[in-house]
């Protein structure tokens, strides 16, 4: 007889996730699926030449054990970006380092959430935090996502039902592409006030927005009820695992026994990196540039897919972030289109997993990860695929 596992092993939800990089991974294949950052955005000379500076000042500091809560400077410079340019301050004691945004969630579901209890996700919404969420059992109440933000009607209804947890992205949402409105986030921080809900303010992508920031942070509107959490991943590199998550103080003590409790504490050498990258460079102006680029590789896509999709297609022009949100006609499903681009070498991300209901007709794209001639070849196996399954 084997060890039975626990029952979080049980409630822990598939991803899809992970199984579609290993698809993209076969020779040949091109990928629109996962989230991965364009590969020539990475700053690597910057991020050597850090690397370099801090091993020669200090040769053993990198390499050793820190602060449970993560490495001081750093989280100083992500409280002043706050108070700079998210609209709140915040002591940096509250800032508490982890491994991507990622563990946020794990670090989240593990100190509010018991099995059974109420927690409110967005529909669609973040697969891969969803999934980290189910590892405690929760009862999960989808809320829709119209073109303005999450349903503030159907949230209210959902707040009624007495959730612990709202998981939100109000910038440039996984899998979407949709922000807020910034009448959206004030209807959002006025239901949830008091309401006895943390709110949970994923700002993956608040620093992709194509023109700046796209609205408040809700972290500003609603301060003790609300966690912000923050990764590099998406700016910096996603491979260095180095995130955060901003809490309210009466939060303080709890969140650093939970991450000491679970991890210690997140990689030291690669939060001393990224501080000494945010050190040597003005930012603002390389997130600027990282932004241009991703603009210009969405205008690249859009224009395949309008070159290529026929008009029984329908997708929307994102203001920042790294997908595409497609839609095959009502009442049809993707599951058939997802599969035929499978057999011609190109993978992308059906939408249903991102929902608690519906969604059948729906695919996420990432135009971030593919080459110009990996797009041109991809959008051209898509197009063909659209016009053989939904004819116009
Ligand atoms: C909305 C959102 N939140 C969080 C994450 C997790 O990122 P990381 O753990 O690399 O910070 C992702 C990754 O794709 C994401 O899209």
């Amino acid at each position: 007889m084997v060890t039975p596992f626990s029952r979080r092993v049980g409630d822990t939800m598939d991803s899809f996730i992970m199984s579609l990089v290993d698809v993209a991974a076969r020779p040949g294949m091109i990928s629109f699926a996962t989230g991965l950052p364009d590969n020539s955005l990475f700053d690597t000379e910057g991020l050597a030449r850090a690397v370099s500076e801090i091993l020669a000042e200090d040769p053993y500091g990198p390499l050793q054990y820190d602060s449970a809560s993560g490495y001081i400077p750093l989280r100083k410079r992500i409280a002043r970006r706050c108070r700079d340019k998210f609209g709140f301050d915040v002591s940096y004691e509250d800032v508490f380092m982890t491994n991507g945004s990622q563990e946020c969630f794990d670090q989240l579901g593990k100190m509010f959430l018991d099995r059974g209890d109420r927690m409110v996700v967005e529909n669609p919404g973040y697969l891969g935090a969803i999934q980290s969420f189910s590892a405690y059992g929760p009862e999960f109440i989808g809320v829709d996502m119209t073109p303005e933000g999450v349903d503030t009607r159907q949230l209210a209804a959902a707040l009624a039902e007495r959730p612990k947890l709202f998981y939100s992205i109000p910038n440039h949402q996984n899998p979407s592409g949709t922000s807020y409105s910034e009448d959206v986030r004030k209807r959002v921080t006025d239901a949830v006030r008091g309401s006895g809900c943390l709110l949970i303010e994923d700002d993956a992508y608040g620093e992709l927005g194509y023109g700046g920031r796209v609205g408040r942070t809700m972290k500003s509107m609603l301060p003790d009820e609300t966690v912000m959490c923050g990764s590099f991943s998406k700016t910096i590199s996603p491979g260095m695992r180095v995130g955060w998550m901003i809490v309210p103080e009466w939060m303080r003590e709890a969140a650093g026994k939970s991450i000491e409790s679970s991890f210690l504490q997140s990689n030291t050498f690669c939060q001393k990196v990224i501080d000494r990258f945010m050190e040597d460079n003005d930012y603002d102006r390389y997130l600027d540039g990282l932004r241009r680029g991703y603009m210009e590789k969405k205008r690249i896509f859009m224009d395949a897919l309008q070159d290529n999709l026929p008009s029984t297609m329908r997708w929307n022009d994102p203001d920042g972030g790294m997908f595409i949100w497609l839609r095959t006609p009502d009442g049809t499903d993707s599951t058939e289109l997802f599969e035929l681009l499978i057999e011609r070498g190109l993978v992308v991300m059906p939408g249903k997993p991102f929902h608690t209901r519906g969604g059948a007709n729906t695919l996420r794209l990432n135009f971030a990860t593919p080459s110009e001639e990996q797009i041109a070849d991809g959008t051209a196996i898509l197009g063909r695929a659209c016009r053989e399954l939904f004819p116009e």
